[in-house]
């Protein structure tokens, strides 16, 4: 029997932890034969409901499930943890941009990373999905001292997959035939959801779709506004798309990428891919070279077009640090 990993999830009590707990437990992060630890960090206020989901959890009788700790004491929560999900932050409303929640949000990521160097497992990974997911993957990882920048991501997969749906749709080809979909940026309206070097079996998406005018207006629109069409239509944030993009996220991040391709996520920013500036975190293409090690594919091609919807986003995260400076160590 393998040694479980550890995986402790923020915001455990939320609609995202409840879409994302029994996925995890049942092993659908790291297979049929990887038992898991789980953590579940919530706010004192919340412990109650936390223990009827602990509750649920237990009457599951996963086989892979081990251990179950809730708490809301930070150290506990991220004792020993493989991988971190940060997902516990308060959600935004209809008329309200992600960015708005940076005030509000932002802070709970400073104690979240310092109590994340102090406790993690050497090999700890940190995936934030708490909005803006961007800038607080960036308050994160930089009071995490000694915790290196590229074990940070913050999650756009959720809009590579309403991506790569709305192309699928569009060409009639099925969503597991379209590939090479980068989200460039922020997990913002801003986003840069890229058609250009995106494929549809095998093909151009550009060839496969002759309808440009869509795909350089509607397409790009529907993926930027999907998160708020859905807060108008459910009354309330994306939540199981949320919770299965998280996993597709860490899968795509702990198996090899398939020659070729590659996934979307937002990772630290060194200042030697693309020209995006060094310190933030943004989406861009990326490849698993091995569980632990991924990098950035270069050389994907970026037309005038794209550079300046590239630019827009990327000019819209440095403003996002600007904002949070005081929440960012020296
Ligand atoms: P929710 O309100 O249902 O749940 C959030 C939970 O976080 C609550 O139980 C709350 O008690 C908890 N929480 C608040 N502050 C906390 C803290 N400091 N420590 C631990 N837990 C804390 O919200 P939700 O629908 O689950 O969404 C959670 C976050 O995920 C929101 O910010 C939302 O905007 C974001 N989100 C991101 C994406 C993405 O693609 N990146 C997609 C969907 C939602
Ligand atoms: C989403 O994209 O669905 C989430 O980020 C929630 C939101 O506020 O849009």
């Amino acid at each position: 029997m393998k040694a479980p990993i550890t995986v402790s999830v923020t915001g455990a009590a939320g609609q995202i932890g409840y879409a994302l707990l029994f996925r995890i437990a049942s092993g659908a992060l790291f297979g049929p034969d990887q038992p898991v630890n789980l953590r579940l960090i919530e706010i004192e206020p919340a412990l109650p409901t936390l223990e009827g989901v602990v509750m649920e959890l237990d009457d599951c009788a996963f086989p892979l499930l081990r251990e179950i700790v809730p708490t809301a004491d930070l150290n506990e929560g991220f004792r020993g943890t493989n991988w971190a999900l940060l997902v516990g932050s308060v959600p935004r409303k209809a008329g309200m941009e992600r960015g708005d929640l940076l005030g509000i949000n932002g802070k709970i990521f400073t104690g979240q990373g310092q109590a994340i160097a102090k406790n993690a497992a050497s090999d700890v990974r940190t995936l934030v999905v708490g909005n803006p997911c961007n800038t607080n993957a960036l308050i994160c990882a930089s009071n995490a001292d000694g915790v290196p920048k590229d074990r940070f991501f913050a999650m756009t997969r959720l809009d590579e997959n309403r991506a790569k749906s709305q192309l699928a749709k569009k060409s009639g080809a099925h969503h597991s035939e379209v590939t090479n979909l980068c989200i460039w940026g922020n997990h913002s309206a801003t986003q840069y959801p890229d058609f250009t070097n995106a494929k549809i079996n095998g093909k151009p998406a550009t060839e496969v779709i002759s309808d440009h005018e869509w795909l350089k207006g509607e397409f790009i629109t529907t993926v930027q506004q999907r998160g708020a069409a859905i807060i108008k239509a459910r009354g309330a944030s994306s939540a199981a798309s949320a919770a299965n993009a998280a996993i597709d996220t860490v899968v795509s991040l702990v198996n090899p990428t398939p020659a070729g391709d590659w996934h979307s996520v937002a990772i630290y920013s060194d200042g030697s891919h693309y020209g995006i500036e060094k310190g933030i975190m943004a989406s861009m293409p990326i490849r698993t070279v091995t569980n632990g090690t991924w990098e950035v594919v270069d050389g994907v091609p970026v037309d005038a077009f794209s550079q300046g919807k590239i630019d827009a986003t990327i000019n819209e995260l440095l403003e996002e640090r600007e904002a949070v400076q005081n929440l960012i160590p020296a």
